[in-house]
């Protein structure tokens, strides 16, 4: 080709490029001057730095493609990369303007102030959790209803009866995988402690209506982070359909649990269902089904999903660092050696003597990072270092963040139980069970559960995996594309009897 002609081609594509960048650029401002264009000249000023993203869409494809990489952190990365390491950041998430807080002090704030800050979660949580769920009612209620059902899951006196049924749970469970070959870890956790918490809250149900009902709450989840696509072959459309199967499962119990009642005394044993049947507010007004059903919904799947993964996770990184399993199982044959011969399961006091263990769930909890992410609005203009938060904005308190941020966690990709060695973490530095007044109701019970499997898992039983080279999905939360395929055996007591004991552990890389 012609010198010439080969400079007119150049040319062209540079106008074109060129022109195709101002017109994305263009595009970009007027979005941003979109969304800002009722605060005025003065609050627009105020706002923290950030990215609006694009028309209509914002940064969620960006943060999709994030989270759907190996590195989930390059989204908040790519925010303090630009703009320094403020701690707070607007951008446009899931249809709204939004401002993201990303370190302890913002999220602090954010949390601790329920005037300020109410829940704000995306449109596809509010439908599939339910308006009348936690995230949908007013603060008076949320009191209330929270009040209720907190105590009898998380006081000691509800753990120490729970305490039993896990133990046995966990012993036949684990016995049953060991002879059943193949297995998807995650899938079966999920199932045991689903199990779980539909004790807690309906007393039990039949095994086919536990595991059917378990698997229609995976559908819900996928939907829960998606965009409100209400469409055919989307997550959000998926989702819908598996709320609505899990309301007519949960209306039947009900309907069937109303006409038990009627006109006789209450049963004894009465488990979480029972107790919002009889519940009056100062009015005597009692719930009606919508609400009691929402508030299962988000019960049974908070109750579960968050745990399962967990164990899940504390299993794998145990077996991915030796040295930290033989700190555990050693614990754990103490903690079974000095217990007095007459004493069967485990006691509360046994589990509070599980220090390292407590060690390995904190850290698997910071790494793991399962709710990533809340949501709340602000109620009014609010000030927080010098940025203004608009009234009516959403606010993104950035759990994963805070755990992953090397100022507060040095070599935060790294599992190292040994960081909690004599720490008690600052206010707000770590936040696996949230803060404030929305702090999760499970942590203790969660906890228990994960404390109660790893006991008798440590003792008796291994864990092969399948494909340990199973990539990570980050959405909905945290896990191995496999679903975590592996066997879990029971070696013979002899061979181990042969592993060497070390006192310390060594990180090593594993942000999850
Ligand atoms: C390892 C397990 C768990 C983790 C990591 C976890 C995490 C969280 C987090 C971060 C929040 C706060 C969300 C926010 O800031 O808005 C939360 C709230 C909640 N969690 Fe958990 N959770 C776990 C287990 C459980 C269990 C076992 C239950 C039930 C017994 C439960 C029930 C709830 C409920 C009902 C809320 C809403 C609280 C409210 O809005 O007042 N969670 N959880």
């Amino acid at each position: 080709m012609e010198f010439w002609s080969m400079m007119m081609i150049t040319v062209t594509v540079a106008v074109v490029g060129g022109g195709m960048v101002m017109v994305k650029g263009a595009m970009r401002k007027a979005h941003m001057w979109w969304q800002e264009r009722e605060l005025g000249e003065e609050r627009r000023r105020r706002l923290p730095p950030g990215d609006m993203g694009w028309p209509l869409i914002g940064n969620m494809w960006t943060f999709l493609r994030s989270f759907k990489s190996r590195d989930p952190d390059s989204f908040i990365t790519y925010f303090v990369n630009r703009f320094g390491r403020i701690g707070i950041y607007k951008a446009f998430m899931f249809g709204s303007p939004t401002i993201m807080a990303t370190t302890p002090e913002v999220c602090k704030v954010v949390l601790m102030d329920d005037e300020k800050f109410i829940p704000g979660w995306p449109k596809a949580t509010c439908e599939l959790i339910g308006k009348k769920s936690f995230i949908g009612i007013t603060h008076e209620e949320h009191k209330r209803l929270r009040r209720l059902t907190s105590t009898p899951i998380n006081g000691h006196e509800a753990l120490s009866t729970y305490l039993k049924f896990i133990e046995d749970t966990v012993i036949v469970t684990l016995e049953k995988w060991a002879s059943m070959g193949e297995i998807q870890f995650l899938t079966e956790l999920r199932r045991f402690t689903f199990r779980i918490i539909m004790h807690i809250f309906l007393s039990s149900e039949s095994d086919p209506i536990m595991e059917s009902l378990e698997r229609v709450y995976t559908d819900l989840n996928y939907g829960m982070r998606a965009m409100a696509i209400n469409l055919p072959g989307f997550a959000y459309h998926r989702a819908l359909k598996a709320r609505k199967k899990l309301v007519a499962v949960l209306q039947s119990i009900l309907d069937e649990r109303r006409s038990m009642k009627r006109g006789k005394p209450p049963r004894e044993g009465k488990d979480m269902m029972d107790a919002l049947l009889e519940v009056k507010d100062e009015n005597g007004r009692k719930l009606d089904d919508e609400e009691i059903i929402d508030v299962l919904i988000m019960y049974l799947n908070a109750g579960h999903e968050s745990s399962g993964h967990i164990t899940m996770w504390a299993t794998v990184f145990l077996q991915e660092h030796p040295d930290c399993y033989r700190l555990a199982k050693l614990e754990q044959e103490e903690i079974r050696r000095n217990k007095p011969p007459m004493q069967k399961g485990l006691t509360l006091k046994d589990v509070r003597q599980m220090e390292y263990l407590s060690k390995v769930i904190d850290e698997t909890l910071r790494l793991v990072n399962i709710s990533f992410v809340a949501f709340r609005q602000a109620t009014t203009d609010v000030e927080i270092n010098n940025y203004i938060i608009p009234k009516g904005w959403k606010v993104q308190v950035w759990y994963r963040n805070v755990h992953m941020d090397h100022e507060v966690y040095p070599d935060p990709k790294e599992f190292k139980p040994s960081r909690w060695d004599g720490v008690t973490p600052k206010v707000g530095t770590f936040l696996p069970f949230g803060g404030g007044s929305r702090l999760c109701p499970g942590n203790d019970l969660a906890k228990l559960e994960i404390s109660v499997f790893l006991h008798y898992f440590l003792l008796d039983y291994k864990l092969e995996r399948l494909n340990p080279e199973s990539p990570v999905r980050y959405l909905p939360h945290p896990r191995p594309k496999d679903n975590c395929m592996a066997r879990i055996t029971k070696p013979s007591a002899t061979s181990m009897k042969a592993e060497h004991i070390s006192t310390s552990d060594n990180g090593s890389s594993h942000s999850r």
